[in-house]
């Protein structure tokens, strides 16, 4: 049995013994960038599995490439949008991904991050000290900071992210937990005092936002202009989901008018170059990037490959074959 990885990936050889220890041979695309084209086609007809990353565009094309002998596209991420399903299951070749439960925690704990990085405003006077080469001499009537403790906390997308957001925020800060969700939280209402409530009373009553709703139709430009508009003075406003959900420019124009604490971006657009407030934390869509989650991932993708071709069920398959 023949398994080949599109592109080298977090511990890599913690993912080859395991497939060696199942009797499958390894082979892969050694460097750091996306498989070429031709050297995914050329797999599709060898191998028995094929381990993907999500830039790996395994459409069609690729599965009229397939030889029969290709049971799963063992894909690295919790997205597989890349991946043609219908196009598997017609074929009989099982997709599965890595929602492992790490990623989650990851995600919830890069959003709070930034939310107490932007409170603290710890980039701006990090950047500020490092620019001026000098001890930097804050005035005395403008505090840096503002508290994080026993404030309220409005999340938007109260799911397997934002719910572990509201957990950390409510138990290590005591903040009272507002959320806006289409679904009740009943764990979350009776655990964490948690109220659900429509987005403009969230935008209005909170102090610090965090957005951890997926981007979809309903959800593309959800926290438009009119909305940003309702954000109190002062308030640290998140975004760790996608950009697409919110306005930025009308973000970016509260910012630069002063009228917001900060903000901290882990998606956006280059609309952020427009930014010249200070207080802006960005990072680079990196939120699950640590090594507890991308191990746990590569493992997923390692245990799902070892199942289906040893022909035992996927742990987290995507698709259903019959
Ligand atoms: N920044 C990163 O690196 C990173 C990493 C992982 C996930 N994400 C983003 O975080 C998002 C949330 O992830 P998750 O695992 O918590 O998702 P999830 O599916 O567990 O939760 C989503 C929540 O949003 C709610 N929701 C969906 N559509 C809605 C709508 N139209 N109106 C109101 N509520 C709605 C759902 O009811 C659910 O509670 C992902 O979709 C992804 O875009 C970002």
């Amino acid at each position: 049995m023949k398994a080949f990885l599109t592109r080298v990936t977090y511990k890599t050889d913690m993912v080859k013994q395991t497939l060696a220890d199942a009797g499958i041979s390894f082979s892969m695309y050694e460097k750091d960038q996306v498989c070429p084209r031709n050297l995914l086609l050329q797999q599709a007809a060898v191998a028995d599995a094929i381990l993907t990353h999500t830039e790996d565009n395994i459409d069609a094309e690729f599965f009229a490439a397939a030889s029969p002998r290709l049971k799963i596209i063992a894909n690295m991420g919790i997205g597989f949008s890349n991946i043609d399903l219908e196009a598997a299951t017609a074929k009989g070749i099982i997709v599965t991904n890595t929602p492992v439960e790490q990623a989650f925690d990851a995600t919830a704990e890069a959003t709070v991050a930034l939310l107490v990085s932007v409170a603290r405003r710890i980039p701006t006077l990090h950047h500020q000290r490092i620019s001026s080469g000098q001890e930097l001499n804050p005035s005395f009537l403008n505090p840096t900071s503002v508290a994080i403790r026993n404030k309220t906390c409005g999340i938007v997308g109260l799911g397997r992210i934002g719910a572990r957001v509201a957990k950390m925020m409510h138990k290590g800060f005591d903040n009272q937990i507002l959320y806006y969700d289409a679904i009740n939280n009943s764990q979350a209402d009776q655990e964490w005092g948690a109220q659900r409530v429509e987005l403009d009373e969230l935008l209005q009553r909170s102090d610090f936002i965090c957005v951890n709703i997926p981007l979809m139709a309903a959800t593309k430009n959800l926290v438009s202009a009119e909305k940003i508009a309702l954000v109190k003075g002062n308030a640290v406003f998140i975004n760790a989901a996608r950009d697409g959900i919110v306005d930025e420019a009308a973000l970016v124009k509260r910012l630069n008018n002063g009228e917001l604490h900060g903000a901290g971006l882990d998606v956006y657009t280059d609309e952020v170059n427009n930014i010249c407030y200070d207080n802006i934390a960005l990072t680079a869509h990196l939120a699950n990037f640590e090594d507890e989650a991308y191990t746990a991932m590569s493992q997923t993708v390692a245990n799902n490959v070892v199942a289906v071709l040893n022909q035992q069920t996927a742990l987290t398959p995507v698709n259903q074959v019959a």
